[in-house]
C-alpha cells in the first residue's frame, strides 16, 4: 500500500571502490576545506588504518591538523565536548570521522556543539533541534553496519543519565561518504558478523515500520540483497574485496532506507539492553530481530512475508502470517550460522545479560523514541515477554 504522504531526502555523495580513501584530499578541496580534524578510535589505529588516510595525505597541499583517538565505544557527551574544543584550539575546518558508528557518531556530536555555538551536547538532544549548518565532514565507516555515513542520526551514551541519547536532524546527515574495502578488511570475524546483522535490522525495520515508502522499500530490500549474498562470505574471509566492498554498500543501503523510513522496535530493546548490559549495538539487534520480526508479523505479516523473498525462501501458496515465519526462520539460520563461524552468541544469556537486568531492559525499551514507528505498540508485558525469549 502506497503512504498518503512521504519525504525522501538523502544527500551524500558516495565514493566507492578500491583505494577510495586516495580522493579524500581533492574532494576536501572540492569543499573548500584545508585542515581536517580525524576523528577515529584506538581498535582502527591499532589495525592500521589511519596509516592509510595518513598516505592519502602524502602529495597533497590538503593537511590533517589532529589526530583524536580517543573515541569511547557508544561514544561520549564528554569526549564530543573536548572534540569541539580541540578542533577550534587546532583550526581545523572540517572533520574526517574514521571509524564505526562509534568513531562517526561522535563526530557528528562535536561538530552539534561547534557549529551551535555550545559548549554542551547534552542541550541539545532530542529532533530537529539543530539550526546551523555544521561543518563539512566526510565519513569512512571501518564496520559495515550502522551506515552513519548516511544518517541523519547520532547515537550518544549520555555519561550522567547512564543511556543512550538520539539527535536526528537533517543537518546531521555527513557531505560525503567513502567505501573503501581495504577500510573494513581487518574487522574481526565476529565484529563483522554482529555490525552486518545491524544492517540487516535496519533494512528489515526500515521494510516493516510505520513510515516505509516505496523509494526507502528499494533500498531496503537492496541491502537486505547484497546481505544474503555477501555477509557470510566477509565473516568467513575478511581479505575478500568482493564480500567487504558488498557489505560496505549494503549497510549504506540500509542507512539510506532506515533514515528516511525509521526504525522499530528491535532497536528500542537494542539501545536499552545496550545502556543496562552495553551489549554491543549489533549484537543486541542481532539476538532481538528474529523476536520482533514475529511479534510485528501479527500486524504486518504481508511485510515480514515479502522479505522471505529477498532472503531466497518465497513460496507462493502460504498464508501471509506463515510466509512471515519462513523470514524468521531465514534469519534464525543466518544466526545459527554465524555463530557457527565467528562464535557470535544468539542469546541474551551468552552475551553477558542475567535475568535479573530484564525488568530494567523492559523499563528502558518503551521509552526509546524507535517505539514509535513501530508497526505493533510495545507495553512493558510485550517488552518483558520478547526479553524472555531472546534470553
Ligand atoms: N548514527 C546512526 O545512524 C547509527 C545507527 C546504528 C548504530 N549507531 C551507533 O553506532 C555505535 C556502534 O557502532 P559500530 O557497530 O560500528 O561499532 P564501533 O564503532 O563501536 O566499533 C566496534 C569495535 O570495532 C573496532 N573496529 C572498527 N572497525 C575496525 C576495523 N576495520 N578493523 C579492526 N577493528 C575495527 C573498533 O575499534 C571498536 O573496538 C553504537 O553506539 C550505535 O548506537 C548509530
Ligand atoms: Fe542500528
Amino acid at each position: 500500500m502506497l503512504p498518503n504522504y512521504y519525504q525522501f531526502y538523502s544527500p551524500i555523495k558516495i565514493l566507492s571502490g578500491s583505494k577510495a580513501v586516495s580522493n579524500i584530499p581533492y574532494e576536501m578541496g572540492l569543499m573548500g576545506c584545508k585542515r581536517a580534524m580525524v576523528v577515529t578510535d584506538k581498535g582502527v589505529v591499532a589495525a592500521g588504518l589511519i596509516e592509510i588516510v595518513k598516505s592519502a595525505f602524502a602529495d597533497s597541499d590538503r593537511q590533517i591538523g589532529l589526530i583524536f583517538d580517543e573515541v569511547p565505544p557508544d561514544s561520549s557527551n564528554r569526549i564530543a565536548n573536548k572534540l569541539a574544543k580541540l578542533f577550534e584550539k587546532e583550526q581545523c575546518d572540517c572533520f574526517i570521522a574514521v571509524g564505526g558508528g562509534s568513531a562517526m557518531d561522535t563526530a557528528k556530536g562535536a561538530n552539534i556543539v561547534i557549529s551551535e555555538r555550545s559548549d554542551d551536547l547534552l542541550k541539545l538532544q532530542g529532533a530537529e533541534n539543530i539550526k546551523a549548518d555544521l561543518k563539512p565532514m566526510i565519513a569512512v565507516p571501518t564496520t559495515a553496519g550502522t551506515g552513519s555515513e548516511v544518517t541523519k542520526a547520532a547515537v550518544i551514551y549520555n555519561e550522567e543519565a547512564n543511556c543512550k541519547m538520539s539527535f536526528v536532524s537533517d543537518k546531521l546527515y555527513p557531505d560525503i561518504a567513502v567505501l573503501d574495502p581495504a577500510m573494513t578488511a581487518t574487522m574481526p570475524p565476529r565484529i563483522t558478523a554482529m555490525t552486518g546483522m545491524d544492517a540487516l535490522t535496519h533494512a528489515m525495520e526500515a521494510y516493516t515500520c510505520l513510515q516505509k515508502n516505496p523509494v526507502s522499500d528499494v533500498f531496503a530490500k537492496g541491502a537486505i540483497e547484497l546481505i544474503r549474498k555477501y555477509l557470510v562470505r566477509a565473516v568467513e574471509n575478511g581479505k575478500d574485496e568482493e564480500a567487504r566492498l558488498g557489505m560496505a554498500n549494503a549497510a549504506l543501503m540500509a542507512g539510506v532506507a532506515f533514515s528516511n523510513s525509521m526504525v522499530g522496535a528491535c532497536h528500542s530493546l537494542a539501545h536499552a539492553t545496550g545502556g543496562v548490559c552495553h551489549v554491543p549495538h549489533g549484537l543486541a539487534n542481532a539476538i532481538f530481530l528474529p523476536w520482533v520480526l514475529e511479534y510485528n508479523s501479527d500486524k504486518v505479516p504481508e511485510y515480514v512475508a515479502e522479505l522471505s523473498g529477498v532472503l531466497g525462501g518465497a513460496v507462493d501458496y502460504l498464508e501471509a502470517r506463515d510466509q512471515a515465519m519462513v523470514t524468521v526462520t531465514l534469519v534464525r539460520n543466518l544466526l545459527v550460522r554465524l555463530n557457527q563461524i565467528s562464535g557470535m552468541p544468539i542469546r541474551l544469556r551468552d552475551a553477558g545479560v542475567t535475568e535479573d537486568k530484564l525488568p530494567a531492559i523492559a523499563k528502558l525499551t518503551i521509552n526509546d523514541g524507535s517505539l514509535i514507528l513501530n508497526p505493533k505498540e510495545v507495553t512493558y508485558d510485550d517488552a518483558l515477554g520478547i526479553l524472555k525469549k531472546a534470553f
